[in-house]
């Protein structure tokens, strides 16, 4: 049952993704599973490097959800809690860490993938200081209204949808003025190695599309409404944070 306060974040008109087609392709199966338990388990994520090469924060997700914990805040002055917005969610990655990084607001966890939200319900079940939403969206048509959640992040997120524009116009409308965003994604361009992970991945139907190489992300981040853009490292998969201007 999701909780009344989700139902203030919607957008007046905004229907429910409920077409038998909506479908987060190899996510729903075997391929979701796997790649829940590879970014879940820090001995296995720690061997990115070798497959993709120079991976920035991937490494060290705590210090990542650490970042994003405390730097989502509700505007100054206000008395409601803060509202981060975790999207695509997957199965629940970054839950526990924020809850061990004191993060202590409300979480809307979105995504497409119905396998992957029923994990990141179980995973939220097992972080009981978060009150957690899930909600099932097409991470490029959000369901909720302009400036409704004070921060955003999407791990791994950007380089599965097949319109990484129209992702970033979403955060960039959902995001309050002055929220944050906080990115990590596969670009083109990053090594040989991240390259060769991009082709197999669009010839095996897990990527839609090549990824944006990082400076028309960093353009599409600036058309979204993003500035103030801090690196946080990586070449092949890289993390920026931004400011909703
Ligand atoms: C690589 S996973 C990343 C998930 C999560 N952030 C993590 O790292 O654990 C990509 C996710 O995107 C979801 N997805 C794919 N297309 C989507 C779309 N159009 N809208 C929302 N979610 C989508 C998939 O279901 C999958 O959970």
């Amino acid at each position: 049952v999701p909780p009344a306060w989700l139902d203030e974040l919607r957008r007046p008109g905004s229907a429910p993704v409920d077409a038998p087609e909506a479908s987060a392709g190899r996510f729903e199966g075997v391929y979701g599973a796997v790649y829940d338990r590879v970014i879940q388990t820090d001995a296995l994520r720690r061997l990115a490097p070798l497959a993709y090469g120079d991976v920035g924060p991937l490494p060290d997700l705590d210090g990542f959800a650490a970042d994003v914990a405390e730097g989502t805040r509700a505007p100054d002055g206000a008395l409601t809690v803060p509202v981060l917005l975790d999207v695509p969610c997957g199965g629940g990655t970054l839950l526990p860490r924020l809850a061990r990084a004191g993060y202590r607001g409300r979480v809307v966890e979105a995504d497409l993938g119905l396998a992957m939200l029923d994990r990141a319900r179980r995973m939220g079940e097992r972080a009981p200081d978060l009150d957690v939403a899930l909600l099932r969206a097409d991470a490029q048509d959000l369901p909720l209204a302009d400036a409704s959640v004070d921060g955003a992040v999407s791990l791994n997120g950007l380089h599965v949808m097949p319109d990484p524009a129209a992702f970033l116009a979403e955060l960039g409308r959902v995001v309050r003025p002055g929220g944050r965003l906080w990115l990590i994604t596969l670009v083109t361009g990053g090594g040989l190695r991240g390259d060769l992970v991009i082709t197999a991945g669009r010839l095996g139907g897990i990527l839609p599309g090549a990824p944006p190489r990082r400076p028309e992300l960093l353009e599409l981040l600036r058309e979204a409404g993003f500035g103030r853009v801090t690196p946080l490292g990586g070449d092949a998969i890289t993390g920026l944070a931004a400011v909703r201007s």
